[in-house]
């Protein structure tokens, strides 16, 4: 009998999780505690911007093998498995918030009715599952079994849904054969495509996902540890990056130096391992990391201070176009961007700052209202002083530099993500610069 599953937290994993999982043949019941956000889904409406996901989720609700909705009474009548996608946002003191784990526990395990696996799926501190499955045997009804098994999601924003459908590797931590056979079964395609699959137990599915992301993040800031190197001694990042990439034990990929990362992941979850870390006693193992993070705050900084330090010598009067606000192209998310937070920052320096963005627009104005969007890059750069580039999204690449000289007020054009070809930007007439990159 094909397996019934239900998919707890519709976020952005959650959502992408669920459609991919119906799209795979599989009867998905998706449940968010957030009634506006479920009746959005079941009427196939995806309310953030993932290339292929409303496709995707719209075929699968009018297939009638996905639905939504709010009860995890009905998920626990519903489905064999249960994936918890809900989200651990970073507390105060950097460490991962774990509440919405407990609470879907709490609203689900009380009403099972059938023996089921409970998969977690969300980034959690190493020893949240161990403490999850004393819950579980607490809470789980007479003669219920419950099995609690961790199996870390590795999707980029941007490329959501192929990478759940093409998963580059699967971790599955377990503790019986039961709970691998289960998932065995369901990534029966993907399994069989090559993607391999790494068995273990809880605690080491738990930091696999976080150990990554912070590799991913020490990487970045690394080749930007070089960049500023490469500022001072007039050094080029993105050469010295392409020599080091050919290196194949290095590797090119996340070594594009610039403003570094953002995002609801790679910035939360090295702050997260730091605090898990020091909860554990042995903060010094990951002490790296603290500069990992420093110097990642550094690049948004340093672009914030040239920019006010280039206004300042051309005595102009202000105003910066700031070309980009989502965390990385391909995504509407302003979660921690970069971006973001440098046109903040000028607005609050008493910059005049105007954003355009092709899809973060309204996601950046929702939380930073008082500065300016402009409907077009041109819009954004008319009368501009300095144009930032900030996120490098693929339509920049094609901006007509001359046009834009010609609505500019100054010349300046700094390419904080060291993707544009300068050649046609000097050739208009821009004082081009880049990051570490020469120019
Ligand atoms: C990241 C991981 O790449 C995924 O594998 C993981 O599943 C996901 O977090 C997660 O934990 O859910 P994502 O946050 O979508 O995915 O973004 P990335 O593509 O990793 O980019 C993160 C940030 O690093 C972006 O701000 C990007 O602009 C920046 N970046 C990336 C650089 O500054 N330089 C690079 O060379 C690459």
């Amino acid at each position: 009998m094909m397996l019934q599953i239900s998919v707890i937290g519709t976020g952005y994993l959650g959502a992408t999780h669920a459609a991919g999982m119906a799209e795979l043949g599989f009867d998905v019941l998706g449940v968010d505690n957030n009634p506006a956000k479920a009746a959005a889904l079941a009427a196939g409406r995806v309310p953030f911007h993932e290339p292929g996901l409303p496709d995707l989720l719209r075929e699968q609700v009018e297939q009638g093998r996905l639905r939504f909705g709010t009860s995890l009474i009905e998920a626990a009548r519903f489905a064999d498995i249960h994936f918890l996608c809900v989200g651990t946002p970073e507390g105060p003191t950097g460490a991962a918030d774990i509440s919405q784990l407990y609470s879907a526990i709490d609203g689900l395990v009380p009403h099972l009715t059938r023996n089921c696996l409970i998969v977690g799926k969300s980034t959690v501190p190493v020893g949240t599952a161990e403490a999850l499955v004393e819950r579980i045997n607490g809470l789980a009804p007479e003669g219920i079994s419950v099995d609690l098994a961790w199996n870390p999601e590795f999707l980029r924003e941007g490329h959501a849904v192929y990478d759940t459908l093409h998963p580059n590797r699967l971790v599955f931590g377990v503790t019986t054969p039961d709970a691998e056979w289960a998932l065995r079964q369901v990534y029966s395609e993907a399994i069989t495509a090559g993607s391999p699959v790494v068995v273990t137990n809880l605690p080491t599915a738990e930091l696999v996902k976080v150990s990554a992301n912070a590799f991913l993040a020490t990487k970045i800031s690394f080749i930007n540890a070089m960049a500023e190197l490469c500022e001072i001694t007039g050094a080029d990042v993105t050469l010295l990056a392409d020599a080091l990439g050919h290196d194949d034990r290095i590797g090119r990929k996340f070594l594009g130096a610039g403003l570094g990362y953002g995002g609801g992941c790679l910035p939360k979850d090295v702050r997260a391992l730091i605090a898990r870390a020091g909860e554990l006693g042995v903060a010094e193992s990951v002490s790296f990391l603290d500069s990992v993070d420093a110097i990642n705050r550094r690049r948004r900084e340093r672009v914030v201070r040239e920019t006010l330090g280039l206004l300042r010598e051309t005595g102009s009067p202000g105003r910066v176009a700031i070309l980009g606000a989502a965390f990385k192209p391909l995504s509407d998310d302003v979660r921690d961007s970069p971006a973001l937070e440098v046109a903040v920052r000028l607005h609050a320096m008493g910059v005049d700052v105007t954003v355009f963005d092709p899809e973060a627009n309204r996601s950046a104005s929702l939380i930073a209202p008082d500065l300016r969007y402009a409907p077009t890059a041109t819009a954004a750069v008319l009368g501009a002083d300095i144009v930032l580039h900030l996120t490098e999204w693929r339509e920049f690449r094609d901006l007509d530099p001359v046009l834009l000289r010609s609505v500019a007020r100054g010349r300046v054009f700094i390419d904080a993500r060291n993707v544009l070809d300068p050649e046609p930007w000097l050739a208009a007439g821009w004082d081009f610069r880049a990051l570490g990159r020469l120019v």
